[in-house]
Formats: C-alpha cells, structure tokens, sequence
C-alpha cells in the first residue's frame, strides 16, 4: 500500500493527449468550450434547484399563494435567446473545424492505408511499405488514402486529434499534419474481432533530412505508379482494351481521373478513386455510355494495394490531377456522338465535372 502511495506522484496524469498536430489545439478549445459551458450551466441549476426547494419548501405557518402565477417574457425569452446563441456559436465553430478536417490540402504527401484484421499496411508514394508504423514528415501535411480488407476498423492518433473509419469496399480519406517530431500512439477505434485491442501502432515524426533518409532506406525498387503502370500493362492486362487506339473494346483512360462519366443508364458519376476502383473490380455495375459490358470482373485478383496501385496509375495518365475536394477544371467528356439524339444527357458541358468526395 506505502508502495503504491510513492510511486503515485510519479505517475503522468494528462487531461487530454499530447498535441502534436496542427488542429489539435483548436479541437481543444473547442472541446473546452463545451465542458465550460456545461459545467456552467450545470452548476447553475444544481444551485438553483437546492435553494428553490429549501426557500419554498412546505411550511404550515406560510399561506399559499391564491393565484397561480401567470408567466414572465422577459425570463421566457432570456432563457430561450442565451441558449440559442450559446449552441449557434458550437454549431458554427465545430462546422468550421470539421469543414477545415475534411478538406485534404493539395500539396499533401498522400500514404496508403490498408486496414486488416488485425493489422495496418501502409505504403508511401516511393513504394516503401510498413506495417503497424507510419513515418511522417514534421510540418508536412500527410493524406492517408485508406480501405479495409475485412471489417470496418478505424484509424485513431490522438494526439493528432484524428480519427477516421477504414471500411471495407470505400476509400476514405484524412489528413494531418504533424507540428512536433516524436512517437505517437496508433490505435484501431472500431471493435473488429478477437485481436482488436491488439490492432496498434506509432506515428513517428521525423524532421525533413531524417524521414527522406528513412524513406530511401528501404528496400524499395519500384514506385507506387510504377507499379500501378506494371499492373496495367502486364498481370491486369488494361491496356489490351484502355488505350488510346483500342476502339470499341474499352474506354480510353487518357485524361479520365476528375472527369464526369455519361453511363449507359443515363446517370453522370465523377471518375474519383471509388468510381474507378469499382469499375476495375465489377467493371458491370458502371457501363460507360456507347460501349458494352466485355471486362471481366478483377474481383478476387487484385489485392486492395495492386487496386491503389493500379488507381495511382491511371491518375497520372492525365485528367485534373486536382486535389479530392477541390472543383476539377476539366470539361465533362461528351458521350459518343454516334448515339442517337434523343438518348443524349442534357447539355454536358454546362456540366461542371466536380470531384466528388
Ligand atoms: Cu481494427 Cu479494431
């Protein structure tokens, strides 16, 4: 018992995780904001309700009233009017941050994220892999691009106040940047099975010289594009019917990525990471307009990271190499002029060709 009582000063006790990353003091403060709010506003009637009842309280001696009372606006409109404007500046302050969380910079360094029971794959654009450990730059930020092989699992750093699902058949995308250089804790924050509470990791943040020296280090030989493009030409074999002389076969994807798309049925989809990683796995489900379902389903035969290679492939054949969420600039590409006039969509290039998220 003495024991434990010496060793108690020495014990770390945070209110909150370290904050590393460029918005985690604003979630602070916003987070402080509410508990300040609350604990006011809790106080207050905690106060209130024990002097009512101890000042009113039932006395034999004291008459009651004869009347009841009737109301008072002035009290009824304070008490709707402080409220009203105390959850407005919440709602219109919490927006802003997650507005601000969920566009993912243009200039950031984008890793892949592959979520599996029970552990995290992840690969930077050079092709370095890692498993369980994500190296970042300081002051840099970081887009993770991730999906899951099995379960929903969730990619959870505190201390960079960061947390998104990882799902299984979605990309989802997050982004950070991390202000301070150190070891950071990785944590799986959806109950995926047995070993979930094992599904852990580190962020390590290095400075600039130290993560490009890390990130040569590996035994990497081929870059994420390359192997997309190795992909493409060879196990996928796409270019057999995507090229820019492959006719009737199959779509030329020559400046596809960000475009709007015209299907068969009609509907107009943007060509994002999740179109085009449907289209490669049940190709049948989206049928481009003027061309017929022949591609087989890569369902099965491709791996989550060979489909994200494939992807990063085919982005840099051209198209808006537009950041996710920025409004791509490219025109909508016009349906086949061969097709008859009356199954034409509506005027498609006064159709902005927005990357949808
Ligand atoms: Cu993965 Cu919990």
């Amino acid at each position: 018992m003495s024991k434990l009582f010496t060793a108690l000063p020495s014990l770390q006790f945070r209110l909150m995780p370290e904050d590393a990353s460029s918005i985690s003091g604003r979630v602070d403060a916003l987070y402080y904001f509410l508990v300040a709010v609350s604990t006011f506003f809790a106080g207050l009637i905690f106060v209130l309700v024990l002097y009512f009842a101890l000042r009113y309280r039932h006395r034999p001696e004291v008459q009651q009233p004869a009347t009841s009372h009737t109301g008072n606006l002035k009290l009824e409109i304070t008490w709707i009017v402080i409220p009203f404007v105390l959850v407005m500046i919440m709602f219109g302050w919490g927006a802003k941050l997650f507005v601000e969380m969920r566009t993912m910079p243009p200039d950031a360094l984008e890793v892949f994220v592959v979520g599996k029971q029970w552990m995290w794959k992840l690969q930077h654009p050079n092709g370095r892999r890692e498993i369980n450990e994500l190296h970042v730059p300081v002051g840099r930020p970081v887009m993770l691009r991730m999906i899951s092989e099995d379960v929903i699992h969730s990619f959870y750093v505190p201390a960079f106040r960061m947390k998104q699902d990882v799902l299984p058949g979605y990309y989802t995308t997050a982004w950070f940047e991390a202000q301070k250089t150190g070891r950071y804790h990785l944590f799986c924050a959806e109950y995926c099975g047995t070993e979930h509470s094992s599904m852990i990791g580190q962020v390590i943040v290095m400075e600039q010289e130290d993560y490009q020296r890390w990130l040569a280090g590996g035994d990497t030989e081929r870059s994420v594009i390359e192997l997309g493009q190795e992909l493409f030409t060879g196990k996928g074999s796409c270019r057999t019917c995507h090229s820019p002389d492959s006719g009737p076969r199959g779509p030329d994807l020559t400046g596809l990525y960000g475009t709007t798309v015209h299907l068969q049925d009609g509907r107009k989809v943007t060509a994002d990471e999740n179109y085009l990683r449907e289209s490669i796995l049940r190709p049948g489900n989206k049928i481009v307009f003027g061309y017929e379902s022949l591609m087989p389903p890569y369902e099965g035969q491709l791996s989550e990271e060979e489909v994200l290679q494939l992807i990063a492939y085919i982005k840099t054949l051209g198209g808006t190499e537009a950041a996710p969420g920025s409004p791509a600039t490219r025109p909508a590409r016009e349906p086949p002029t061969t097709a008859p006039a009356a199954m034409q969509p509506t005027s498609p290039s006064t159709q902005p060709a927005g990357a949808r998220r």
